[in-house]
Protein backbone atom coordinates (compact mmCIF):
# COMPACT_ATOMS: atom_id res chain seq x y z
CA UNK A 1 0.00 0.00 0.00
CA UNK A 2 1.24 3.41 -0.84
CA UNK A 3 1.92 6.13 1.56
CA UNK A 4 2.16 10.19 1.47
CA UNK A 5 3.60 12.87 3.12
CA UNK A 6 1.95 16.00 3.14
CA UNK A 7 3.68 18.99 4.88
CA UNK A 8 2.57 22.59 5.87
CA UNK A 9 5.36 24.22 6.69
CA UNK A 10 6.60 28.01 7.82
CA UNK A 11 10.02 28.26 8.89
CA UNK A 12 11.35 24.57 7.40
CA UNK A 13 11.41 22.73 10.74
CA UNK A 14 8.38 20.62 10.14
CA UNK A 15 9.87 20.47 6.25
CA UNK A 16 13.00 18.57 7.41
CA UNK A 17 10.89 16.43 9.14
CA UNK A 18 8.76 15.56 6.50
CA UNK A 19 11.56 14.61 4.58
CA UNK A 20 13.04 11.99 7.21
CA UNK A 21 9.72 10.39 7.65
CA UNK A 22 9.12 10.07 4.37
CA UNK A 23 12.71 8.14 3.69
CA UNK A 24 11.81 6.42 6.61
CA UNK A 25 8.00 4.85 5.56
CA UNK A 26 9.36 5.51 1.75
CA UNK A 27 6.51 7.66 0.59
CA UNK A 28 6.11 10.22 -1.65
CA UNK A 29 6.13 13.80 -0.46
CA UNK A 30 4.74 16.94 -1.42
CA UNK A 31 4.08 20.24 0.35
CA UNK A 32 1.04 21.95 1.13
CA UNK A 33 0.86 25.59 0.44
CA UNK A 34 -1.74 28.48 1.45
CA UNK A 35 -2.40 31.11 -0.78
CA UNK A 36 -3.12 33.33 1.99
CA UNK A 37 0.68 35.02 2.33
CA UNK A 38 2.07 34.22 5.99
CA UNK A 39 4.47 37.03 6.96
CA UNK A 40 7.79 36.42 7.14
CA UNK A 41 8.25 38.84 10.36
CA UNK A 42 7.74 36.67 13.74
CA UNK A 43 5.39 38.90 15.33
CA UNK A 44 3.04 39.36 12.02
CA UNK A 45 2.82 35.86 11.99
CA UNK A 46 1.45 35.42 15.42
CA UNK A 47 -0.75 37.94 14.72
CA UNK A 48 -2.26 36.27 11.56
CA UNK A 49 -2.39 33.13 12.53
CA UNK A 50 -4.61 34.55 15.64
CA UNK A 51 -6.72 36.41 13.07
CA UNK A 52 -7.00 32.98 11.09
CA UNK A 53 -7.93 31.20 14.97
CA UNK A 54 -10.13 33.88 15.97
CA UNK A 55 -12.11 34.20 12.38
CA UNK A 56 -12.25 30.41 12.08
CA UNK A 57 -10.76 30.96 8.76
CA UNK A 58 -9.98 28.33 5.72
CA UNK A 59 -7.04 29.54 4.12
CA UNK A 60 -6.88 28.42 0.44
CA UNK A 61 -4.83 25.73 -0.48
CA UNK A 62 -2.95 26.25 -3.42
CA UNK A 63 -2.51 22.49 -4.65
CA UNK A 64 -4.87 20.01 -6.02
CA UNK A 65 -3.18 16.93 -4.43
CA UNK A 66 -4.17 13.19 -6.10
CA UNK A 67 -4.65 11.35 -3.34
CA UNK A 68 -6.23 8.54 -5.09
CA UNK A 69 -2.85 6.09 -5.16
CA UNK A 70 -2.45 6.39 -1.64
CA UNK A 71 -4.04 4.60 1.53
CA UNK A 72 -2.02 6.61 4.41
CA UNK A 73 -1.04 10.01 4.42
CA UNK A 74 1.33 11.05 6.79
CA UNK A 75 0.12 14.86 7.44
CA UNK A 76 2.55 17.15 9.02
CA UNK A 77 2.51 20.67 10.70
CA UNK A 78 4.01 22.93 13.11
CA UNK A 79 1.96 23.41 16.26
CA UNK A 80 0.55 27.06 16.49
CA UNK A 81 -0.85 28.43 19.67
CA UNK A 82 -1.29 24.80 21.04
CA UNK A 83 -3.69 23.99 17.76
CA UNK A 84 -3.07 22.96 13.91
CA UNK A 85 -2.95 26.10 11.87
CA UNK A 86 -6.33 26.61 9.99
CA UNK A 87 -5.18 24.88 7.01
CA UNK A 88 -5.09 21.89 8.56
CA UNK A 89 -8.77 22.32 8.87
CA UNK A 90 -9.22 23.06 5.26
CA UNK A 91 -7.22 20.34 4.27
CA UNK A 92 -9.42 18.02 5.56
CA UNK A 93 -12.61 20.49 4.13
CA UNK A 94 -11.29 19.98 0.42
CA UNK A 95 -10.22 16.58 0.14
CA UNK A 96 -12.19 13.33 0.18
CA UNK A 97 -10.57 10.86 2.48
CA UNK A 98 -13.00 7.91 2.73
CA UNK A 99 -10.81 4.98 3.14
CA UNK A 100 -7.17 6.46 4.08
CA UNK A 101 -5.76 6.61 7.45
CA UNK A 102 -3.77 9.74 8.05
CA UNK A 103 -0.91 10.05 10.31
CA UNK A 104 -0.46 13.42 11.71
CA UNK A 105 3.03 14.76 12.98
CA UNK A 106 3.94 17.73 14.56
CA UNK A 107 7.03 20.45 14.97
CA UNK A 108 6.76 22.66 17.86
CA UNK A 109 9.00 24.73 19.94
CA UNK A 110 7.78 22.83 23.21
CA UNK A 111 4.16 21.49 23.16
CA UNK A 112 3.65 18.14 22.63
CA UNK A 113 1.85 16.14 20.43
CA UNK A 114 -1.76 15.74 22.41
CA UNK A 115 -2.37 19.68 22.21
CA UNK A 116 -3.97 18.80 19.07
CA UNK A 117 -5.28 15.71 19.59
CA UNK A 118 -9.00 17.75 20.26
CA UNK A 119 -9.20 20.04 17.13
CA UNK A 120 -7.92 16.52 15.47
CA UNK A 121 -10.97 14.14 16.99
CA UNK A 122 -13.27 17.30 15.45
CA UNK A 123 -11.85 17.60 11.86
CA UNK A 124 -15.16 17.04 9.61
CA UNK A 125 -13.94 13.81 8.03
CA UNK A 126 -14.35 9.93 6.63
CA UNK A 127 -10.88 9.53 6.71
CA UNK A 128 -9.69 7.35 10.08
CA UNK A 129 -7.00 9.71 12.05
CA UNK A 130 -4.62 7.91 13.73
CA UNK A 131 -2.75 8.55 16.61
CA UNK A 132 0.07 11.13 15.82
CA UNK A 133 3.46 12.35 16.71
CA UNK A 134 5.80 15.39 17.53
CA UNK A 135 8.79 14.63 14.95
CA UNK A 136 11.74 17.88 16.22
CA UNK A 137 14.10 15.13 16.36
CA UNK A 138 15.52 12.40 15.18
CA UNK A 139 14.16 9.98 18.03
CA UNK A 140 10.55 11.21 18.42
CA UNK A 141 10.24 10.10 14.72
CA UNK A 142 12.42 6.79 15.33
CA UNK A 143 10.31 5.76 18.27
CA UNK A 144 7.09 6.49 16.40
CA UNK A 145 7.91 4.54 13.04
CA UNK A 146 9.78 1.68 14.48
C1 LIG B 1 2.13 31.66 15.24
C2 LIG B 1 2.96 30.66 15.97
C3 LIG B 1 2.43 30.03 17.09
C4 LIG B 1 3.18 29.05 17.77
N1 LIG B 1 2.61 28.40 18.83
C5 LIG B 1 3.31 27.40 19.45
C6 LIG B 1 2.72 26.67 20.54
O1 LIG B 1 1.57 26.89 20.95
N2 LIG B 1 3.47 25.70 21.13
C7 LIG B 1 4.76 25.41 20.72
O2 LIG B 1 5.38 24.53 21.29
N3 LIG B 1 5.32 26.07 19.67
C8 LIG B 1 4.62 27.05 19.03
N4 LIG B 1 5.19 27.71 17.96
C9 LIG B 1 6.50 27.27 17.47
C10 LIG B 1 6.37 26.36 16.24
O3 LIG B 1 5.41 25.31 16.45
C11 LIG B 1 7.70 25.67 15.91
O4 LIG B 1 8.71 26.62 15.77
C12 LIG B 1 7.57 24.81 14.65
O5 LIG B 1 8.56 23.79 14.65
C13 LIG B 1 7.70 25.62 13.37
O6 LIG B 1 7.57 24.77 12.27
P1 LIG B 1 7.94 25.21 10.77
O7 LIG B 1 9.39 25.60 10.78
O8 LIG B 1 7.71 23.97 9.97
O9 LIG B 1 7.06 26.33 10.37
C14 LIG B 1 4.48 28.70 17.31
C15 LIG B 1 5.01 29.37 16.19
C16 LIG B 1 4.27 30.34 15.53
C17 LIG B 1 4.85 31.01 14.33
Amino acid sequence: MKSIVIYFTQSGTTKNAAEKIASKTNSKIVEMTSKDDYPGDFDDLVAKAKEQIDNDERPTINEDFDLSDYQTIYLGFPIWYRQPPMIIHSFFDKFDLKDKSIIPFITSASSGFSVCTPYLNNMKTNAKIKDGFRSNSDLEIKNALN
